[in-house]
């Protein structure tokens, strides 16, 4: 099939080059020129495995085509999947569409035959009607029909989650329509996945559902993680425990710090701000919000303590400052709120993350980016284990710690409480 994908980000750039690597011809637009140029030199403008040579092997092979021009896209395909941001729109909290309408609007000026117009962006429910409007009201002429296919895939195992899905939900009020989806997506439902046909308002919905009820399994565990740490409980304990009875599962049910990334802050605020306007009172999503605020002050708190509430000079290093490994999105990254404020407190800090050094924190006074584990962590007081990315789960501690005596924060529980005792580290966990 002949497929456009507006907006080249995490979500169009991964599900672009897995459309093409089925065989379908896609034409992957953003008006970020830079990002664009960078493609069509064979650099990958995001941090995610395998990639690089998913976009290699199906650019060289002519699917995939890497485009600032909108018009020539779309008049040369068949289905449109609007791929762009949705963040946070300031003060309201819900989600920011201008992206969203933009790109409908410029669809409508250059649709020269039926088109399907696939919202994959992560909008709020009755957005689709919007965007139909919008079409309609730039192009009367020809047909087209708006769908909504949410993306699930998860930064980090983007491709992975793209082709193995747990379910493929789209949200159409055209039966045809979706049979024609249906056969886009055939070779990944041959191999397993779900495939979930329902309304368009429906399929809106599902996807804030699903990843307000996420964000809410996180932050249930990180309370009674709280709880734990009180009492004396190993959470992971409890984590297994209640994971097994199947009604709940053991999934998402690791404590650590706040949830972050690009999806569950922003979308858990915007389906609250959707519930008030239809006038629905989404409050266990509301408490889950004060609750992921009120972690990011738990764990700060905690650190302070560790510290004996006594961080001015202490050298704190980071290990990962990403809000997952695997990735090099620092949305909503609970560092974000970490570092800064032990900075001001007049901590020295350096931070490594493999996937390189962060914007973020250029600016901010005693924050120095560090190319090794070995350079961070050289002479510090305390070590913060902020992300769990896989060099940092056998470290060699007493090579670490050769100068100096150290404290070590595991925010992922990635270390032994047992075996960290006894080999002396003082070593401090979550909710155990
Ligand atoms: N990142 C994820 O893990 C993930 C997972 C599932 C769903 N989503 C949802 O998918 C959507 C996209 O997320 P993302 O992380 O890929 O965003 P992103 O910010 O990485 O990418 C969006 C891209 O759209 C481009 N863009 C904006 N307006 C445009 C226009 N008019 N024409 C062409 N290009 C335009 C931007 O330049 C940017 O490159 C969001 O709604 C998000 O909530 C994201």
């Amino acid at each position: 099939m002949k497929i456009c994908m507006i907006g080249t980000g995490y979500v169009g750039l991964v599900s672009g080059a897995c459309f093409a690597d089925l065989g379908n011809t896609v034409w992957c637009v953003d008006k970020n020129s830079e990002k664009i140029e960078m493609l069509n030199n064979n650099q990958i403008p995001i941090f995610e495995p395998g990639i690089e040579e998913l976009v290699n092997k199906n650019y060289s092979s002519n699917r995939l085509k890497f485009t600032t021009d909108l018009k020539l896209a779309v008049k040369n395909s068949d289905i449109i999947f609007i791929c762009v941001g949705t963040p946070t729109l300031k003060r309201k909290g819900s989600a920011d569409l201008k992206y969203v309408f933009q790109s409908a609007k410029e669809i409508s000026e250059h649709i020269n035959k039926f088109k399907i117009i696939v919202i994959k962006s992560t909008v709020p429910v009755t957005t689709g009607d919007k965007i139909e409007k919008i079409i309609l009201r730039h192009n009367r002429k020809n047909k087209f029909e708006v769908i909504s296919n949410p993306e699930f895939l998860r930064e980090g195992e983007a491709i992975r989650d793209f082709r193995f899905p747990d379910r493929i939900v789209v949200g159409s009020n055209n039966k045809n329509v979706t049979k024609k989806i249906q056969s886009l997506y055939e070779p990944l439902i041959k191999k397993g996945a779900k495939f979930f046909s329902t309304n368009r308002r429906g399929a809106e919905l599902i996807k804030y559902a699903s990843n307000a009820f996420l964000a809410t399994k996180i932050s249930y565990i990180n309370e009674i993680a709280n709880l734990c740490e009180k009492t004396g409980v190993n959470v992971e304990d409890v984590s297994l425990g209640v994971g097994l009875d199947q009604r709940i599962g053991s999934r998402f049910l690791r404590a650590g710090p706040a949830y972050g990334g690009s999806c569950f802050p922003k979308d858990t605020q915007a389906i609250t701000v959707t519930g008030d306007l239809f006038k629905t009172n989404l409050s266990i999503i509301k408490s889950v919000i004060k609750s992921n605020d009120k972690r990011k002050i738990i764990l700060m708190k905690r650190v302070e303590k560790i510290l004996s509430n006594n961080i001015k000079n202490k050298k704190i290093a980071f290990l990962g400052v990403t809000f997952k490994p695997n990735t090099d999105d620092m949305r909503q990254s609970s560092s974000l709120l970490m570092i800064p404020f032990l900075a001001k407190k007049g901590a020295k800090i350096s931070y490594y993350d493999p996937s390189g050094e962060k914007s973020n924190f250029s600016k901010i006074k005693n924050v120095f980016f560090c190319n090794s584990i070995e350079e961070a962590c050289n002479n510090i007081d305390l070590l913060i284990i902020h992300t769990e990315w896989e060099e940092f789960k056998a470290l060699d501690f007493k090579k670490l710690s050769a100068r100096k005596k150290f404290k070590i924060y595991d925010l992922r529980n990635l270390y032994s409480v047992n075996l960290m005792k006894k080999k002396g580290f003082i070593y401090y966990s979550i909710g155990r």
